[in-house]
């Protein structure tokens, strides 16, 4: 068997179309491969995300033999679903429509259709596909055990659902596959059923369709009453959605398949109905995403740590357990209220999660343990407080610890350089720098006092100091340290009032209205610019806040900050302009030429690449097809409100 060329990923749709048709005959008409059937799939997958409807992809396979690969067009489209990561979001969606929830946990698998005819025999399968379009997998699925091949009743139907390989089926090919996913889609796509069969693919319905239902609990019944396995499913209120969930973690790795997430829906048809779909999901539907990896541990102790202002949390020790190839032993517990909410007790059996860079924390109790967790009655010697959800130092007892943390949270904000954690420790200690205004009476002669500081050095940091006397709007609303006010929501807060003068005449409804700002959120705001007027008086007597000027709507700290995309032919989805504001949105950057430094340029499914594409693979840019990027963004996107 030959490889595929280096580069291959880089050809265009003509050189792959070539190249498909080439091997389809080779394997078809003269059984004589020169290439893997993995390979084979990978050039279709290829041409296929590039130019779905390339009419070497329609002639396929081997006219007789069978029709595994043909398009087929979906009766409906199978759409995708909305997605949302944690319970206010999830509550917000279910406020939507009336009646009960269905909750079932969402399969890691691929989704696929089966048609049944009017005298209920199986006569077509397909893959999701486009959503529109799929792929005939007809052979392959007749061969999984749990599908009917006839229906007990003589009935027209479809079903949908999941095809996974079991975990204890993957762990008996010994490693040879990267993960239950890719197998199953693999044994799908493969043109020999025995081939596939021997895989011991597995299928879950979730959905029936062509017959006339009330329910979904209806139309689970009838599914497992025609033989088909369905998929979990637990009739549930919205106040149970979350502990559902959570079940659903604590369980996830004694199950036998892969889960993703957990799925809601609502019970009754006629809401499904009433609430309609997007082009992308039906909005009476959605998927609660479990992120990254956990693991199972145990709790043992809780540590407290001071924050800037002023409030303990708590962060567990566990035992040591993998995650995500690094050993933990530190996790968060969030905040005191969380600790009740979840009776967390110390021994407890744990599950550790860790979504992309952000440290682990704890996402449920498997097991209740034997020893209460209490909070600290004083920290370093100052008395602690209990609020509600949480523990803090007792009002005017700052602690030195959590003012330095304030000046290092000032300096950093604002962009004054040189004032290390150590520095301002003494600075602190020696009484010249207790809080930010401060900084801008301290004196090159007063810091030369200190150990280890010349004039050289101590000129240095005060021209620092001098350099930020007129700091813009946004990065002085981060220096106050107002806990809800990070990054992100200050540009949010400094693009819509323009001027400090506004923000701080803000009423809680103005702020509310504001993207991603609750109420809650809204409230804490201007508590917090109250909170905070002294110290902001304090600092206008010494500094000037510049008026915003309206920045580009960058989103900082986006999943995709550091990444540059340039787009070329004509995007099918959505205009050049909309994909450069999706991009924008995650915190990437739009790149107006090809260069080295390019990190993606992404073709559009219409029309030509031209020289862009020619130059982007001499620069070794990577290239994404347009349905390679929409899947990408889809990926990052956080839920559609
Ligand atoms: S309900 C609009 N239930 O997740 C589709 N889907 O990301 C409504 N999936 O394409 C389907 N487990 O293939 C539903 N228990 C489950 C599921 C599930 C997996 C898949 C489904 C869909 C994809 C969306």
């Amino acid at each position: 068997m030959k490889s595929l060329p280096e580069g291959w990923m880089a050809w265009e749709v003509s050189a792959l179309a070539e190249a498909v048709a080439y091997h389809n005959k080779l394997y078809w008409q003269d059984a004589s491969p020169e290439i893997s059937d993995y390979d084979y799939d990978r050039l279709v997958e290829r041409l296929r995300d590039l130019a779905p409807d390339h009419p070497v992809l329609i002639s396929l396979g081997e006219d007789e033999a069978g029709r595994s690969g043909d398009a087929v067009t979906h009766a409906r489209p199978m759409l995708s679903l909305d997605k949302c990561y944690n319970e206010e979001d999830l509550l917000a969606w279910s406020v939507k429509f009336d009646g009960p929830i269905v909750m079932s946990p969402k399969i890691d698998g691929v989704a696929c259709s089966i048609r049944y005819d009017d005298e209920g025999f199986l006569v077509l399968s397909a893959t999701r596909g486009s959503g529109t379009v799929g792929e005939d997998i007809t052979a392959n699925v007749r061969r999984i055990e749990n599908v009917p091949q006839r229906l007990p009743v003589a009935q027209a139907a479809e079903i949908r659902g999941e095809v996974y390989l079991p975990i204890s089926e993957f762990n008996k090919l010994g490693g040879a596959f990267a993960n239950p996913r890719n197998t199953t889609a693999g044994a799908l796509k493969t043109k020999d059923p025995n081939e596939s069969a021997s895989k011991k693919l597995s299928f879950f319905a979730y959905d029936l369709q062509g017959v006339e239902m009330t329910t979904e609990m209806e139309k689970f019944a009838t599914l497992e009453s025609w033989g088909f396995t369905p998929v979990e499913h637990t009739l549930l209120e919205r106040e149970q959605m979350q502990a559902g969930y959570e079940s659903y973690v604590a369980r996830r790795d004694a199950l036998d398949f892969e889960i993703d997430g957990v799925v809601y829906r609502a019970n009754r048809v006629s809401e499904q109905v009433r609430l309609g779909a997007t082009s992308h999901h039906p909005r009476a539907a959605i998927a609660y995403k479990l992120q990254g990896e956990s693991a199972t541990t145990y709790l043992r102790e809780v540590e407290w740590s001071v924050s800037r202002n002023g409030t303990l949390t708590p962060v567990g020790i566990v035992d040591p357990v993998k995650l995500s190839g690094a050993v933990v032993t530190r996790i968060s517990l969030h905040n005191w209220g969380l600790v009740q909410a979840k009776h967390l007790s110390l021994n407890a059996k744990v599950v550790a999660m860790r979504r992309g860079g952000v440290i682990p924390y704890l996402e449920a109790v498997v097991e209740a343990g034997d020893q209460p967790i209490t909070p600290p009655e004083t920290y370093k010697g100052i008395p602690v407080v209990i609020q509600g959800d949480f523990v803090s130092l007792a009002e005017g007892h700052a602690s030195a610890e959590q003012e330095v943390q304030s000046l290092k949270h000032y300096a950093d904000a604002v962009g004054i350089e040189g004032f290390g954690k150590i520095w301002l420790e003494t600075l602190h200690e020696g009484g010249l720098l207790r809080s930010p205004e401060e900084f801008y009476t301290l004196k090159a002669e007063d810091l030369m006092g200190f150990e280890r500081m010349g004039e050289t050095l101590a000129a240095k940091l005060i021209a620092n100091i001098e350099a930020h006397r007129a700091i813009p709007l946004r990065p002085f609303l981060v220096a106050l340290g107002i806990p809800v006010v990070g990054k992100s929501q200050a540009g949010t807060l400094a693009r819509h009032f323009k001027s400090l003068a506004a923000i701080r005449a803000a009423k809680t409804s103005e702020v509310a209205e504001l993207p991603k700002f609750a109420e809650i959120t809204a409230q804490k705001v201007v508590q917090g610019l109250i909170d905070k007027a002294a110290l902001i008086d304090a600092l206008l007597a010494h500094v000037t806040v510049i008026d915003d000027e309206g920045e580009p709507e960058v989103a900082e700290g986006g999943p995709l900050e550091g990444k540059s995309f340039l787009f070329t032919a004509t995007l099918s989805a959505m205009s050049r302009g909309e994909a450069q504001k999706q991009v924008k949105a995650l915190g990437g950057a739009a790149a107006s030429g090809v260069s080295k430094s390019l990190s993606y340029l992404v073709v559009g499914a219409e029309g030509k690449a031209g020289s862009k594409l020619k130059k982007a693979q001499d620069a070794g840019v990577t290239v994404l097809s347009e349905a390679e990027f929409i899947a990408l963004i889809d990926e990052l996107r956080p839920s559609e409100g």
